[in-house]
């Protein structure tokens, strides 16, 4: 294998993973980092040592086809010869800035980009770090326009595990140790899911959310946020039937809240055009950014509409919403060099096409398999729902399963849902057809043995 084609080539597998480099590893990790971090047994995880395009190559010298995108960020293909050049050339000019106070010059240039790319005119931008970061953003900015700090959130949503992130996170694991130090005043309305609630899913879940909006949070606080996955991604690709998420902006204009865009998964392409907003419907006040934006240099982003982001006061000379790292100019021109490929190469519209390939391909060759209740995605946001004989009980933990019989021969997928019952793929937009075709072959053969 030369390294010209290190990107687009079909899994090799050297030794099988987890090989002894790998476990070597795993053991030393284990002595060194929190018990709660790195999962690792005897077969999982594998340790990275190289990746380009849709390839990683491990420890052991195993190549692998990455159908995750590592968490959706690599949406360009990891180590993207746009992002490592403005990358290579930032970091001779300039590693370091000070973002709130002597501000790095780059920074303008990628909050002007940012504004431009987004639905309405003026907008303003908040840079961070991590996405959670980007949520509490939008949080504490809805907050201080609308007066009210109650917010509407959804039943298997994922916005971050920071306090203020997390309790708008619906995921009883991740919540429970904290449950006394979270925010009281969240209502969870339930996520329309078509698969497991049939056709009435969109008006109940509306419903819920009108009841909510009108009494306000469980602990009586006024609503004055909505805050929304375009497509549920942790929770499994979860899409939402087609008009939902347009009522659901309309009540939430209604009742004077506004809607914050949970887009560091679905968006800057991902799902088929810039914002996954656009696709389904939804015209937030708000945009988290992240994943993606930096091209695997860690960078997010919370843009608002101009007049709702005025509700922060002007400095007095301390920020009061700031951080050390916050417009980091290496950060910033990964940033810049994702947004101007994005639009260079088309990537929405190559995400839209390959997203229905994938899909039509997934369907065709996982037909008949009782455990598949569904394989459904926008973009290349996609799940493979795996489910009991009965039609309604998730098959929980199955997806693991999948994943590491994946894993044994190359491919690289994640479980996601509340009971690990949804195969999730989130791959780069750099896939050749060989590695589609490969990638479907694998799974269809995984599920089938390993579910
Ligand atoms: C929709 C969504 N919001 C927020 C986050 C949190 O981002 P981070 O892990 O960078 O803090 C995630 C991470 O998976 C996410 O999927």
């Amino acid at each position: 294998m030369s390294d010209r084609s290190f990107g687009s080539e079909l899994p090799s597998i050297e030794v099988r993973p987890p090989g002894p480099a790998s476990r070597a590893l795993a053991r030393r990790l284990a002595a060194v980092e929190s018990r709660n971090v790195t999962y690792a047994d005897d077969a999982w995880p594998v340790f990275w040592e190289s990746a380009r395009g849709a390839n990683v190559r491990d420890a052991d010298g195993n190549l692998y086809l990455d159908l995750t995108g590592a968490f959706g960020v690599a949406l360009l293909g990891h180590g993207h010869p746009a992002v490592r050049e403005a990358v290579r050339s930032q970091a001779e000019a300039l590693v370091h800035g000070m973002g709130d106070v002597h501000p790095p010059a780059v920074k303008v240039r990628l909050m002007e980009r940012l504004r431009d790319a987004m639905p309405w005119k003026g907008a303003r931008t908040v840079l961070s770090t991590t996405g959670s970061e980007a949520v509490e953003t939008a949080l504490k900015t809805a907050a201080l326009a609308t007066g009210r700090t109650g917010v509407l959130a959804f039943q298997g949503a994922y916005h971050g595990l920071t306090l203020g992130s997390l309790a708008v996170t619906d995921r009883p694991l991740f919540r429970a140790p904290f449950s006394p130090r979270l925010y009281p005043g969240v209502a969870f309305a339930p996520f329309p899911d078509p698969t497991r609630d049939g056709a009435g899913a969109a008006t109940g879940s509306l419903e819920a959310v009108h009841a909510a909006l009108e009494r306000g949070a469980p602990n009586g606080d006024p609503i004055g946020a909505v805050i929304v996955e375009p497509v549920q991604g942790r929770a499994g690709a979860r899409v939402a039937p087609d008009g939902f998420m347009s009522r659901l902006s309309s009540l939430a204009r209604g009742a004077g809240a506004l809607v914050i865009a949970d887009e560091v998964f679905t968006g800057l392409g991902r799902c088929g055009a810039m914002l996954a907003s656009e696709r389904v419907g939804l015209t937030p006040d708000l945009v988290c950014l992240g994943k993606a934006l930096g091209g695997g240099i860690p960078i997010s982003a919370c843009i608002g509409r101009g007049p709702v982001m005025d509700a922060w006061p002007e400095s007095g000379g301390e920020a009061i919403h700031t951080s050390t790292f916050l417009g980091h100019p290496l950060g910033c021109a990964a940033a810049l060099a994702v947004l101007d490929t994005v639009e260079s190469e088309g990537v929405a519209g190559r995400a839209k096409r390959l997203g229905g390939t994938l899909v039509a391909s997934l369907r065709r060759s996982l037909s008949g398999l009782r455990c598949v209740r569904d394989v459904r995605g926008l973009g290349l946001m996609i799940g493979i729902e795996l489910g009991e004989d009965d039609d309604r009980t998730p098959r929980a933990g199955a997806a693991a399963r999948v994943a590491r019989a994946a894993l044994e021969e190359g491919v690289l997928v994640l479980p996601a849902g509340e009971h690990g019952h949804v195969v999730e793929l989130t791959p780069p937009v750099e896939l050749s057809e060989e590695q589609l075709a490969f990638g479907v072959r694998t799974l269809a053969r995984a599920v089938r043995e390993a579910a």
